[in-house]
């Protein structure tokens, strides 16, 4: 992962939407150990995730599986508090009791004894920078995170953690948790570009298929039971289901057909033939959903030159740089 000792494997696991809402403990007893046995080693989740709930459920499936804890990554992220509204002043945010507490309560909740790696869900204006690097530094040297990161931050939020970690002797962000698909690109491609060469950092990308519009499903409406058909994720759906991406979607799947592969694999493959990716992390309410993503790798040698340029045509989602 980035310039960091840790491995972790290419495809990795997420809970959020899914766990407590769609997926009970037995199937995701069953979807965590297809993902294990395929050499799945990071399993993603957060405080706010089903308010706390996607935590305890993977917590208890971890116990029951008893796998050796050396063979697997679990990580949580800080920002959100999982009281919904009810988050009371120092429930939420950035601050020193905010992360210690969040992470004492993650801790309780994935029933381990530390976090594999700890993400800032997002950035917290209102926090001195220093008040999260030395917050975070801590936990480390507490033995309580390995690796801690950031998501969805800007690149140069990110540099100015690194800037006070230099300056303290500290540890900086090792990892950045992104949005990064076929549709959504500028992050990764253009603002952290820099940052992988000189610090060094690793990404675990999160929704590789928009969140289930790049497996070709909403191509002709809104399947009953599909992420975009649950109450309250209007927003989602009114985000992704728009006409333009929609056509480039249904052209992408035709051009999948001519390759021979399911588009949902092509759109994973496309993700992690970009070096700059550590892990995609994979979401899945059904066995089979995860059995065909999983199959991502296989798909990745198919990725020519051609049949990369063929992608690009088809999506003209490449994030332009800004020119001197
Ligand atoms: N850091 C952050 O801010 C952040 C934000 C979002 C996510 N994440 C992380 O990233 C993980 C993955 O995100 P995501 O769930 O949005 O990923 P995604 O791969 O873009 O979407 C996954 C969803 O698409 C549908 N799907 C997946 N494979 C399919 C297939 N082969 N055929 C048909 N439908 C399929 C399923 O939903 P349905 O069956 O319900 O339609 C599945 O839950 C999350 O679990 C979380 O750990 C992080």
């Amino acid at each position: 992962m980035g310039k960091t000792g840790l491995q972790l494997s290419v495809l990795s696991y997420g809970s959020w939407v899914t766990f407590h809402k769609q997926v009970g403990d037995a199937l995701a007893d069953e979807l965590m150990g297809i993902a294990y046995d395929n050499g799945v080693n990071f399993f993603d989740n957060a405080e706010v995730y089903a308010r706390g709930e996607s935590e305890k459920l993977m917590g208890r499936v971890l116990k029951a599986k008893s796998w050796d804890r050396t063979s697997y990554t679990v990580s949580s992220k800080v920002f959100f508090g999982w009281r919904g509204t009810d988050n009371k002043p120092n429930q939420t945010g950035l601050s020193r009791k905010h992360i210690t507490e969040a992470c004492h309560e993650a801790l309780q909740r994935l029933q381990v004894d530390y976090l594999d790696l700890y993400f800032c869900h997002r950035p917290d204006k209102t926090v001195p920078i220093e008040e999260v690097v030395w917050t975070m530094n801590t936990l480390i040297q507490q033995g309580k995170i390995l690796y801690w990161g950031t998501s969805e931050w800007s690149g140069v939020e990110i540099m100015e953690a690194h800037r006070v970690a230099n300056e303290y002797r500290l540890i900086g962000p090792a990892m950045e948790q992104p949005q990064y698909n076929l549709l959504e690109r500028y992050k990764v491609e253009v603002d952290y570009d820099l940052i992988y060469k000189t610090v060094g950092l690793g990404t675990t990308i999160w929704s590789p298929l928009a969140a289930g519009l790049l497996t070709g499903k909403y191509n002709n409406g809104i399947p009953e039971d599909s992420r975009f058909a649950l109450e309250g994720f209007d927003w989602l759906k009114d985000r992704w289901v728009v006409d333009d991406k929609l056509a480039k979607v249904k052209e992408l799947t035709a051009f999948a057909g001519e390759l021979g592969v399911p588009v949902s694999t092509l759109s994973i493959a496309w993700c992690i033939s970009n070096p700059n990716v550590t892990t995609a992390i994979l979401g899945a309410t059904k066995k089979e959903q995860l059995l065909e993503n999983l199959k991502a790798l296989d798909v990745l040698p198919k990725l020519t030159p051609e049949v990369l340029q063929r992608i690009e045509d088809i999506m003209q989602s490449k994030p332009a740089r800004a020119e001197f």
